[in-house]
């Protein structure tokens, strides 16, 4: 820094993803449906998940801490933005933005583990369900779990200690509806291209390496299943194929965020819609109310609640 006293950056202010009122009308009604519906499915499921007996093995609770995962994510930046829409001036604290970031790297960061948690789960389930419970014990459940948060908190903490310090004295647009980090260290009134090559490790590595982990283990289960039996190809197939399909709209995203070099795209604003609104409404969809288990637990629920008011 060169000493003089810059006056500090104490808002940033959002571009948003459109100024014209014929796409922000839609736009609203869309993020609004989406992030409502994102919230109340994936509540069913913890609620279901929670309060079924015949659910509580691994694959569920993960599923169900899966489910937490995304109704926090989806209210990092979701509410916010859809507040933001029809408003000529869409501004953030300081300390705002650096909330949303610390927080989407932390849950997002977690989320990740978590996947990985889940493609290890239906491993063992298909490859060694001999083994199956004593190796998917609560213990290493919880593990799991416990290990998925210290990764995420620790990952989104290293980044941002290197920039709570950093100055700002304008300009402080962000073209986006949301705080990333790379725009922010772009926005700094002094040279980040270590930090920049730094965040871009960071979470490139971890989003790239954790993409790369689950398809080997996705070709891995598909091959095992293959060579035991030809008929089980196909039902394991379209078991995993929805695992696959938000394995690849997650990290989609944001393997591009952060691993693409050039920084003029505006392609990126409009690919993170995917990671705040879609997936977390995906992911309910894809793993849950296709499967047969589950769609019995929850009209079990319904009878039950029904049964409770009618008495009541
Ligand atoms: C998350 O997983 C843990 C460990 O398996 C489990 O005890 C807990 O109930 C799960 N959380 C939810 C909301 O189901």
């Amino acid at each position: 820094m060169d000493g003089t006293n810059h006056s500090r950056v104490s808002e940033f202010v959002f571009l948003g993803l459109t100024n014209s009122w014929e796409i922000q009308l839609p736009l609203f009604v869309f993020s609004f449906l989406f992030y409502v519906a994102s919230m109340v499915g994936n509540l069913i499921i913890v609620l279901t998940v929670t309060l079924d007996d015949h659910l509580h093995s691994p694959m569920y609770f993960l599923l169900a801490n899966l489910s937490v995962i995304d109704m926090l994510f989806c209210s990092i930046t979701a509410p916010k933005m859809i507040s933001d829409i029809f408003k000529k001036h869409k501004a953030i604290t300081y300390c705002g933005c650096l909330t949303q970031i610390f927080f989407s790297h932390a849950v997002g960061g977690t989320e990740m583990v978590l996947l990985i948690a889940m493609a290890f789960d239906r491993y063992v389930a298909i490859c060694k369900p001999l083994h199956y419970l004593t190796i998917m014990s609560p213990r290493t459940c919880l593990c799991f779990l416990v290990t998925s948060w210290i990764i995420g908190l620790i990952h989104s903490f290293v980044q941002l200690i290197f920039v709570v310090d950093l100055p700002f004295c304008g300009p402080n647009i962000f073209d986006s509806f949301y705080c990333d980090l790379p725009r922010l260290l772009r926005l700094a009134c002094t040279d980040t291209h270590e930090l920049q090559f730094m965040v871009t490790v960071n979470s490139g590595f971890i989003s790239v390496g954790s993409f790369i982990l689950l398809v080997i283990s996705y070709i891995f289960i598909l091959f095992t299943v293959w060579k035991h039996s030809s008929g089980g190809l196909s039902k394991a197939l379209s078991t995993l194929s929805a695992h696959i399909t938000v394995v690849v709209l997650f990290f989609g995203p944001l393997m591009f965020f952060y691993t693409w070099p050039s920084p003029t795209s505006h392609l990126d604003k409009y690919l993170a819609i995917f990671d705040a609104f879609i997936t977390p409404f995906l992911n309910p969809v894809i793993y849950t109310f296709r499967n047969r288990e589950m769609n019995v637990a929850m009209s079990r629920l319904y009878s039950r609640f029904m049964h409770y008011r009618k008495i009541s």
